[in-house]
């Protein structure tokens, strides 16, 4: 087959890494890549993974190189082109696309779309309002006593979410979507939440329009520095499983997420086709939706598909096809950390163009997976070219020992201003 890989993240490197080890990959074109996607080849023949400078946005030039080079399967790693309509677009050329379409990726393009679904459906997430006006979503926050997250409807590079414990903390996050429109037309509408407690954890479902196959649980760490502290980033650090949510309990979660959210697609007749996740705290009530993605996580991929045993170009055609139900998901039993090294300054703006170095001592660590995000190449060598720069991973029986494994091999890596977290996976130790 040949295949398509759209996007530039650390995600998409994990995705590309995972589907040029699948025997059926005889071609692997990435748009528009990053400098790893680009050292990577095909384990049938040998061929290198090739990136081509497609913006993941430029839906018409993508869908003309699709065509051109016959691609037999698109994998669309970000949100924004689903929200745009690319697999809409592609089904309507006749070309097989895995992700879900543009009215199912409202789960995750309109946060009213998803909290009205589930309330309607009786998914058990936090208590909430939706307001296109400011006076009553500060009486709403108020009768909340200030302790909310007040939420952008649409898409806003996942800064959309203030997160609020006075009542003037509510009051000037929802001025500031609402009156000041600081996302834009994203902030026509807004989502108010109750403030819930607890532990959170990421769940991912790959469907196909009728089956959800649960993953086993992950754990992102949101905030930029040590200890939950720091601005909120795209997802500094991962791991899976979380030692804490025994498989009776992911059992449990999973069928009072999954349960009524099939019914619900099944009666609005949704057609999702992609891998939904779920953002889920663990109340002393019972676990509880916080938001919902239509794609995979970043940097949970990472995690997941190194612990994956499938061949995914299977199990994803299976989910564009509607065919899952065939499948079987298998997981390695070790567990997978990822450490994310980011540039000084992020989730700021960072310099671009710094030399990294101690990438081949890396690679050459054993269960050991250096997986790219912000990075280009620069004559012979690879610089910094982002935000997120790498997501450092490594796999081992253990969580401890796969925890050391992943900062083994982060100290092998340098450069100019590097950041990152020295507590990745220590929750799941505790
Ligand atoms: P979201 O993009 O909706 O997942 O929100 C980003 C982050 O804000 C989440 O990962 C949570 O850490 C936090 N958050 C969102 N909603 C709530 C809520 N209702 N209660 C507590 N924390 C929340
Ligand atoms: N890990 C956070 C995200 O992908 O949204």
């Amino acid at each position: 087959m040949k295949l398509l890989v759209i996007g530039s993240g650390g995600r998409e490197h994990a995705l590309v890494w995972k589907l040029a080890q699948s025997p059926h990959a005889k071609r692997l074109w990435c748009a528009p890549g990053n400098a790893g996607i680009a050292g990577e080849t095909l384990a049938a023949g040998g061929r290198p993974v090739e990136c081509v400078p497609l913006s993941a946005d430029d839906l018409p030039q993508l869908l003309t190189f699709a065509q051109d080079q016959a691609v037999d399967l698109t994998v669309v790693g970000p949100d924004n082109p689903l929200a745009a309509g690319i697999v809409d677009l592609f089904q309507e050329q006749g070309l097989r696309i895995w992700g879900p379409n543009r009215r199912a990726a409202q789960f995750e393009s309109s946060k009213v779309f998803a909290q009205e679904f589930m309330e309607k459906h009786g998914i058990p997430t936090a208590r909430s309002g939706t307001f296109a006006t400011a006076e009553p979503a500060r009486a709403f926050a108020a009768s909340l006593g200030g302790c909310c997250a007040v939420k952008a409807d649409g898409l806003a590079l996942g800064k959309g979410v203030l997160i609020c414990h006075t009542i003037p903390e509510a009051n000037q996050a929802i001025a500031e979507i609402l009156v000041d429109k600081a996302f834009g037309a994203a902030g026509a509408r807004i989502v108010i939440q109750e403030l819930l407690e607890g532990v959170e954890i990421s769940l991912h479902a790959l469907c196909d329009g009728r089956t959800a196959k649960l993953f086993p649980t992950a754990q992102d760490h949101k905030r930029a520095l040590d200890g939950d502290l720091g601005l909120n980033t795209g997802g500094m650090g991962t791991y899976s499983p979380t030692p804490f949510v025994t498989a009776d309990e992911l059992e449990r979660i999973g069928q009072a997420i999954l349960g009524p959210w099939l019914a619900g697609c099944a009666e609005e007749r949704i057609d999702f086709r992609g891998i939904l996740y779920p953002g889920v705290m663990l109340t002393p009530d019972g676990p509880k939706v916080l938001e919902f993605n239509a794609r995979f996580g970043d940097p949970e991929t990472q995690v997941y598909l190194t612990r994956l045993e499938n061949d995914l170009v299977e199990l994803l055609d299976a989910s564009a096809a509607g065919t899952l139900s065939a499948q079987t998901l298998r997981w390695r039993g070790e567990a997978s950390v990822c450490v994310v090294m980011a540039s000084g300054g992020y989730p700021g703006a960072v310099t671009k163009g710094k030399v990294i170095t101690g990438l081949t001592a890396a690679a050459q660590m054993p269960h050991t997976k250096v997986f790219h995000a912000g990075t280009a190449k620069s004559g012979d060598g690879i610089v910094t070219n982002g935000g997120r720069v790498l997501g450092v991973t490594a796999w081992a029986d253990s969580l401890a020992a796969a925890r050391l494994a992943a900062y083994a091999a982060v100290d092998k890596i340098q450069f100019d201003g590097a950041q990152f977290r020295r507590d990745i996976a220590a929750k799941g130790l505790r």
